[in-house]
């Protein structure tokens, strides 16, 4: 055997390897069909009152039974607060089919965001100050809708308590508060500013609120960025806890929590020991367990890890351990998208990703496998996140619905919305069609238009 042949049988040898840690993220269609099932019979549960309380997807009340119709008028505010990012929005609504928007971002310090929540919401107002005085806006009577991006119980659309902290939030004193009051308080404490009337709302709510402002058809929305969630309109009918009385709409939009799927062992037929780990190495160990197989905040974690192992098995990397390939959370989403950017072939970006990993001489071989890894975790998540909206596209049974999806995954991924529309198509039922509408800044402008369908009247000159 020549020196040649040799290098070449243990570039095989490696594929191989590579290829076998991988193995039990490649899934089938049958399996993304049991996720299917399995999600629609955790809907079930927590939209049925005897076992809400048990459910892993809580299927919470929004109290948004009327979507925008195009009469809303006036000028409104929102807040959108839900990852490191937060955005204030001022929102003229003047009947034409685009919306005047000012916007303003803020980055939220990470002492803020694991800090007392007391910090937390005067910096929220401290920002909505400095915005209402830019704008000139201190004489006018405002209402806001605030974008809330994490698990809410609300008893009406201005309240809402928080169950829970996700994306690495830990804030104090906020978990089983109302976010309304924290945030009014917050604002009465400066008093500088006046706001009127407040509405409160997740993420995909507002989203979805959003695309329908603009598609009659849209009844559900997704969200996959830092986090996961899903929300849609469901009829009351099937709402057990709602008590809406005769005059109740017939519908009203469920923010599912679905990044919460799995945390009662419902997925552990398709978790891999990876899945385990990243999970134990969480701060909220035990929850979010789909959200942690599918969401940005997790991918890069996820190959770190599948990296590790093919360091370990001396399969990539001459079989040496990095020291930053040994911290966790040290590869992020961003490089992932970055390397499947790339051209095979062509390992600029790749070799700068493995820098950043500690590896300064990467073989063209390792920047394969690292794309290979990159891909088969990305259509992973791309593919669960299809088969849960298979099931909502199943339940809202339309014969053509719009979707509005929104998130930096699903925007910036090479390749995501493609991916996840093939095997959406796969999974729905034939006779149901979707459309999948990138409902960009949908979170912020949901909750003005949320503030605009409750308060215009109020509102309008
Ligand atoms: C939160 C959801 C939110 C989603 C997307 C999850 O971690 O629990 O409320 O909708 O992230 O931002």
């Amino acid at each position: 055997m020549t020196e040649e042949d040799t290098k070449d049988k243990d570039s095989q040898i490696n594929r191989c390897v590579v290829e076998d840690i991988c193995k039990p993220f490649i899934v089938s269609d049958d399996v993304y069909r049991q996720i299917r099932d399995v999600f629609l019979n955790e809907i079930k549960k927590g939209l049925c009152k005897y076992t809400n309380e048990s459910a892993s997807v809580k299927c919470y009340l929004t109290f948004v039974e009327k979507l925008p119709n195009g009469c809303e008028r006036g000028k409104f505010l929102a807040l959108d607060i839900g990852g490191t990012n937060f955005r204030i929005l001022l929102i003229n609504i003047d009947g034409g089919r685009d919306l005047k928007i000012e916007v303003a971002n803020y980055e939220l310090p990470e002492s803020v965001m694991t800090g007392p929540g007391r910090d937390l919401f005067d910096f929220l107002a401290e920002c909505l100050s400095a915005f209402i005085y830019k704008h000139e806006l201190q004489k006018e009577e405002l209402s806001l809708g605030f974008t809330f991006a994490f698990p809410l119980k609300k008893t009406d659309l201005n309240k809402g308590i928080l169950v829970t902290w996700t994306k690495g939030f830990s804030c104090s004193g906020v978990v089983n508060h109302d976010v309304v009051d924290l945030f009014k308080e917050a604002i009465n404490r400066r008093d500088d500013i006046h706001i009127n009337n407040i509405v409160i709302l997740n993420d995909t709510t507002g989203t979805l609120i959003s695309c329908a402002w603009k598609y009659r058809e849209a009844k559900i929305s997704l969200i996959i960025g830092t986090g996961t969630n899903m929300s849609y309109l469901e009829k009351t009918k099937h709402i057990e806890l709602f008590k809406g009385g005769v005059n109740a709409s017939p519908t009203m939009i469920i923010n599912c929590e679905s990044g919460n799927f799995g945390s009662d062992g419902s997925l552990d037929f398709v978790r891999t020991p990876i899945d385990v780990t990243v999970d134990e190495n969480s701060v909220n160990a035990g929850q979010q367990i789909y959200e942690k197989m599918i969401s940005g905040m997790y991918l890069g974690e996820i190959v770190r890890l599948i990296l590790l192992e093919c360091v370990n098995a001396g399969a990539m990397l001459n079989g040496v351990q990095s020291e930053e390939i040994r911290t966790p959370m040290s590869l992020d989403v961003k490089h992932m998208s970055e390397i499947e950017a790339e051209e095979s072939g062509n390992n600029s970006a790749t070799r700068k990703i493995f820098e950043i990993m500690g590896y300064k001489r990467p073989s063209d071989e390792d920047c394969e496998h690292l794309r290979y890894i990159c891909n088969v975790i990305s259509t992973r998540s791309a593919h669960m996140a299809a088969a849960t909206l298979a099931t909502l596209v199943n339940r809202v049974g339309d014969p053509f619905v719009v979707i509005g999806v929104d998130g930096a995954v699903y925007r910036k991924y090479p390749n995501y919305p493609q991916r996840l529309r093939k095997k959406l198509k796969d999974l729905a039922r034939p006779e149901y069609h979707f459309c999948l509408k990138l409902a960009e800044d949908g979170s912020g402008r949901g909750a003005a238009l949320l503030a605009a369908t409750v308060f215009s009247k109020k509102s309008s000159p």
